[in-house]
């Protein structure tokens, strides 16, 4: 059984990694969430997250975690909406976050566990300030398997991916931490894209399913404005390769993060070396997304009763 904690800043990509994490009770242990500042500010993410798992009766742990990257200022980003979250109408959550901050909470599960996993699907403050705070604990961290960066691209920047550009500072420690990191970037997240067809028809299946709906319908827009028929669900990759790894291609590389380039923060330059995992090609992409409707099902079972 994997003991994972889930990084994030829900932002409708997370919660679809989220929800793909939680459809594998007897594979996955989710000891709980930390949340940190990215699309959009700490309440606002936090609030996200917890509205979600109540509309869903999941009862996890959710640590509050970092409202500001380590040195640059917060940007919030207007691709998830307002709310960080646009699209589904949730009512108020009645799940509320644990009294331990993020960083606390990772550090009492690294010692109650054996190890752990970090799924980080956000700017790496927290899991940063972590390695700074406790470095005698990272022999406890199994991998941080993590959605960030890019080969080639930017989503943000030119060559700048959002998570990394939030906080280069943040990923420039975890990089250089010595704590195995699986990096899942922009070109594998297009690699793994959902066709706006098979978003199309998640409506009406149930309350599940009508949620996912109402999450990337909205998350799609983008796209769909543009005449392109699919999106990617970047945060559901680092998920997807935990949960069928024989799905991708990998390589080990050496990932070093621009920290002062004007036009370039928080770019991953990819080399040869061996500081990381890349998730280079996906195999199979209607294989993938059948996985991930397979979830979607399983998650919807669960909740019938609720
Ligand atoms: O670049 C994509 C990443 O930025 C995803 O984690 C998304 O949720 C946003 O945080
Ligand atoms: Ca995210």
């Amino acid at each position: 059984m994997r003991k994972v904690i889930v990084d994030c800043d829900p932002g409708h990509d997370d919660i679809m990694a989220i929800l793909s994490l939680l459809a594998h009770p007897d594979e996955i242990d989710v000891l709980g969430f930390t949340t940190v500042c990215g699309n959009n500010l700490m309440p606002r993410v936090t609030d996200n997250l917890c509205r979600v798992l109540s509309y869903l009766n999941i009862d996890k742990k959710v640590a509050c975690g970092y409202d500001s990257p380590l040195v640059l200022d917060p940007e919030p980003q207007d691709a998830h909406g307002e709310s960080g979250l646009d699209g589904p109408i949730l009512p108020s959550s009645k799940l509320k976050p644990i009294e331990l901050k993020a960083v606390e909470f990772i550090k009492e599960m690294a010692l109650e566990h054996d190890k752990i996993t970090i799924v980080a699907l956000a700017p790496l403050t927290n899991i940063a300030m972590f390695i700074k705070t406790f470095p005698e604990l990272k022999n406890k961290i199994e991998c941080i398997t993590l959605m960030g960066g890019s080969r080639s691209s930017g989503n943000i920047l030119k060559r700048s991916e959002f998570n990394f550009y939030g906080d280069p500072h943040s990923a420039d420690i975890v990089f250089k931490s010595g704590i195995p990191v699986i990096m899942s970037d922009i070109e594998i997240c297009a690699e793994c894209s959902t066709s706006h067809k098979i978003i199309d028809g998640l409506k009406g299946q149930g309350k599940v399913h009508d949620l996912c709906y109402d999450i990337l319908n909205f998350f799609s827009e983008y796209n769909r404005k543009r005449n392109v028929d699919s999106s990617p669900i970047f945060d559901l990759v680092p998920v997807m390769h935990m949960l069928h790894p024989e799905l991708f291609i990998t390589r080990k590389c050496q990932v070093d993060i621009e920290l002062d380039g004007k036009y370039t923060r928080g770019m991953s330059v990819v080399s040869e070396g061996d500081n990381c995992l890349l998730i280079e090609h996906l195999k199979d992409n209607t294989l993938y997304n059948n996985y991930f409707l397979e979830d979607l099902n399983i998650l919807e079972r669960n909740n019938s009763g609720n």
